[in-house]
């Protein structure tokens, strides 16, 4: 069957992105690439550098020069890939609370986004590519074969980061989880430069009261339907 050669996926923050992703990128044996990893990898430097993630100037210099090197997995620890800053694994520090706190703050900044924009669309040009992240279907890959921003509900989403928490033996508590994502959604969305929303042709799904199984499927099948759908009539 002749598959799309680039899939866009957006959302906000605990959709089930990376999940679906991962999970087309096996069956369609494509590279899953999550962009969120190389915002959160320029505000784990800044933190550690004691740069102020407020200022865009030094933000921008940082992600401009930062070397960022996201590979394969090296380890069976749950992990879809490593990724290393500065010669050292932070495949699991950029994941830390601190880390959520500020990465939207950095990610608003026009000078950063600007400095990430040429990496993610060369990865996504070659193609067999599963992307995800808030603005690949608007700004990196207009050009996306299919796009699908997935929704759910801000306590859904809250439920889940928590539950995913608790599994890694987390203290957390629900409350400030879902203040924290409702803060995140908030500065993804109000930005002025490639703010999340869904572009004009994606496929919306919400995935409130359905598991990652369904979603997968409900993609899959949209994947089969397009292929078998008779080719558009020529005037
Ligand atoms: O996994 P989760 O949905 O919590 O977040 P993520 O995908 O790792 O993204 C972390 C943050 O990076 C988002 O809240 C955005 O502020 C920013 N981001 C972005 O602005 N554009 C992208 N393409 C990906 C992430």
């Amino acid at each position: 069957m002749s598959k799309p050669r680039t899939i866009a996926i957006d959302g906000p923050a605990a959709s089930g992105k990376s999940t679906l992703a991962r999970r087309l990128a096996r069956a369609l044996h494509y590279l899953y690439f999550d962009t969120g990893v190389l915002y959160r990898a320029v505000t784990w430097a800044a933190l550690q550098r004691g740069l102020s993630p407020a200022d865009e100037d030094a933000m921008t210099r940082l992600a401009e020069t930062l070397d960022i090197q996201v590979r394969p997995p090296s380890q069976d620890d749950g992990r879809s890939n490593d990724v290393w800053v500065d010669g050292r694994d932070v495949t699991w520090a950029v994941r830390a609370p601190e880390v959520d706190a500020w990465v939207s703050v950095v990610a608003a900044h026009p000078g950063v986004r600007r400095a990430l924009v040429d990496v993610q669309r060369r990865i996504g040009r070659q193609g067999r590519v599963v992307m995800v992240g808030r603005d690949i279907g608007t700004v990196i890959l207009p050009d996306a074969d299919l796009k699908i921003y997935l929704d759910a509900s801000t306590e859904e989403r809250a439920r889940r980061r928590y539950h995913e928490a608790r599994q890694r033996g987390e203290a957390v508590d629900y409350a400030s989880i879902l203040a924290a994502l409702q803060e995140r959604d908030r500065l993804d969305a109000s930005r002025a430069v490639a703010p999340l929303r869904p572009a004009a042709d994606a496929v919306v799904i919400h995935s409130d009261g359905l598991d990652a199984d369904a979603v997968f499927r409900r993609v899959m099948d949209l994947i089969r339907r397009r292929n078998s759908a008779p080719a558009e009539p020529v005037p």
